[in-house]
């Protein structure tokens, strides 16, 4: 039997609440405080002996919070005897932090990664993780869902659209959401300029002018990327921007910057808590989750 357990935060207790209705499961919940000190505390309030429990945690800032509340409830569920504990974060924290870029900097998300293991999550689903470098470093086994084709298809978008990526190195993204609508993908180049060090963007392989233009990335930090791509689109002819991307961080100033380049549409999915914001639109990932989790415990 399969058992939902959230973390207390309340995305994790939504998403949860999400993945056990579509797996049709019990939830168990957590009850958590802080002593006086300010070190966390946390207690299963449930039955999850022998069960197989997915553990659901949303990363939000601050992350080393979700973070260490997991690292609690997966030792709390894995040394009280359940038969497995499978962690859903579907946003990766330090995953940007995949490599050494200067001598004496720690890869952080093989700590991050490593600390999960070896607390007892040996199974890990998480979404669009910023590398596959990044997932290299779990010991266990893991499912690195990939939504942007399902977003596409869930907004109905047409076959007409201009899919682009705001990099080359996104050009795999564009790629699956224009096959599965049937369009046509470019993608930018960036440059920096030596001297001013001002960054540029001009489209790479395709022309703009007149098309109805869908931005797609993974993540959205600074806003910086989109409302470049996009004030760029629409200096380039282009005669509609919107924008899809699969986690928005919700960074203060981001949104306004995007709104600001013209975007319109600015579609992401749940992976991370909501944040306010007009023209947004939040696709559910729960039935591809669900799936991935169910196929593995069939
Ligand atoms: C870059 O490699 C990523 O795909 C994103 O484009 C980037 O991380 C977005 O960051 P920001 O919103 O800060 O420009």
């Amino acid at each position: 039997m399969v058992v939902v357990v959230s973390g207390s935060r309340v995305h994790s207790s939504v998403l949860g609440g999400l993945l056990a209705s579509a797996l049709g499961c019990r939830r168990v919940g957590v009850y958590s405080k802080r002593f006086p000190d300010g070190e966390a505390y946390v207690r299963v309030e449930g039955d999850f002996k022998g069960e197989v429990v997915v553990l659901v945690q949303s990363m939000e800032s601050p992350q080393v919070e979700g973070l260490f509340e997991v690292l609690l409830l997966a030792d709390a569920l894995y040394g009280g005897g359940a038969s497995e504990v499978i962690l859903y974060a579907p946003y990766l924290p330090y995953a940007r932090q995949d490599r050494v870029f200067l001598e004496g900097e720690p890869v952080s998300v093989r700590a991050v990664l490593k600390s999960l293991y070896f607390n007892g999550v040996r199974r890990l689903v998480t979404v669009e993780a910023h590398s596959s470098r990044a997932l290299s470093y779990y010991p266990g086994e893991v499912l690195n869902l990939r939504p942007l084709p399902y977003m596409a298809k869930v907004l109905g978008l047409s076959s007409e659209v201009l899919v682009v990526s705001p990099d080359i190195g996104g050009v795999e993204r564009a790629d699956g959401v224009a096959r599965v609508l049937g369009a046509e993908r470019g993608y930018m180049v960036k440059r920096r300029d030596r001297v001013t060090g001002e960054v540029s963007m001009e489209p790479g392989d395709f022309n703009p002018r007149g098309r109805d233009v869908v931005i797609v990335d993974d993540i959205i930090s600074t806003g910086d990327t989109i409302a470049l791509a996009s004030r760029t689109l629409y200096n380039t002819g282009a005669k509609r921007v919107s924008v899809i991307a699969v986690h928005l961080l919700g960074i203060p100033g981001s949104l306004e910057k995007i709104k600001a380049s013209g975007a319109g549409k600015l579609t992401v999915s749940n992976s991370l808590p909501p944040v306010g914001g007009d023209n947004i639109t939040y696709v559910d990932l729960t039935p591809l989750v669900a799936e991935g989790i169910s196929r593995w415990i069939e």
